[in-house]
């Protein structure tokens, strides 16, 4: 069976409109010598349409950094997935950890968020992950069972085939310190043996994030259990971000 690797791009609240088309149509340019690997890109919300159509059939995936579970309605300050849809967004990221521990959106929420979007048929990579306090306290593989509960208790009210899961553990995230070989393996066989006792169902792939970064992505990608990563900082620059999707696609098959 063939491995497919996913490279996407998460710019949080980074670049303008400008900044934004100039780095997706560099992107957009070199993917088009990649046969295998999967780049997906979520720029700001504002910025989807200058990206999208810079990226015009490229092959680049475009999505956004959350969505809502309705269809529309009184929700100030959200964004629905028929509105991602018309610029030709596929994906959206939900529960990302800066959501959870900034904007407090729990676990509860963010499983409502991905099932609303899954249920319309749209592609979530949903984050997990534990804070340093929890992982020094032994408490990492029941945190990421938590936050996968009310998604599994809803798994049979959506197509999984949509579904990505992104392990990003907090202590991870912007600081330059990775999760070692051994923390990712056992942090994704947990997530995947989780996500097949519980659903009874194939699981989804299962992305890694936090400081990915091209002298280490190699090693993080020879972990079978990893389907691909998802980048912050080193995806704002285009030499490091091409670096980083040439790992994937010398590594997918
Ligand atoms: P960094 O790659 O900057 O550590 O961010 C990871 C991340 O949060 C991706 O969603």
């Amino acid at each position: 069976m063939g491995r497919t690797l996913y490279a996407v791009a998460n710019w949080k609240m980074n670049l303008r409109a400008d900044q934004s088309a100039e780095l997706a149509g560099q992107l957009a340019d070199f993917s088009k010598s990649l046969n295998k690997a999967q780049v997906w890109i979520a720029p700001a919300a504002v910025n989807i349409p200058a990206v999208t159509y810079a990226t015009e059939s490229s092959g680049i995936k475009i999505g956004s950094q959350n969505v809502h579970w309705d269809k529309n309605g009184a929700y100030t300050g959200e964004i629905s997935v028929e509105m991602l849809r018309h610029l030709n967004c596929s994906f959206a990221i939900v529960g990302h950890s800066e959501r959870r521990r900034l904007f407090l959106e729990s676990n509860e929420l963010t499983a409502k968020r991905a099932v609303g979007a899954l249920q319309q048929t749209f592609k979530v990579i949903f984050c997990v992950g534990e804070n340093l306090s929890q992982r020094k306290s032994g408490e990492t593989l029941a945190v990421l069972q938590a936050q996968l509960d009310p998604l599994l208790e809803a798994s049979r009210e959506f197509d999984t085939s949509g579904l990505l899961i992104a392990y990003e553990p907090v202590w991870a995230i912007g600081t330059g310190k990775v999760a070692s070989i051994g923390e990712i393996e056992e942090a994704h066989a947990a997530i995947i043996d989780y996500w097949q006792n519980k659903a009874n169902a194939l699981p989804p792939p299962v992305l890694y994030g936090g400081s990915v970064k091209p002298d280490n992505v190699a090693d993080i990608l020879s972990v079978a259990e990893v389907s691909g990563t998802l980048v912050g900082g080193a995806s704002l620059n285009f030499d490091s971000f091409k670096d980083i999707i040439l790992a994937h696609e010398k590594l997918s098959c």
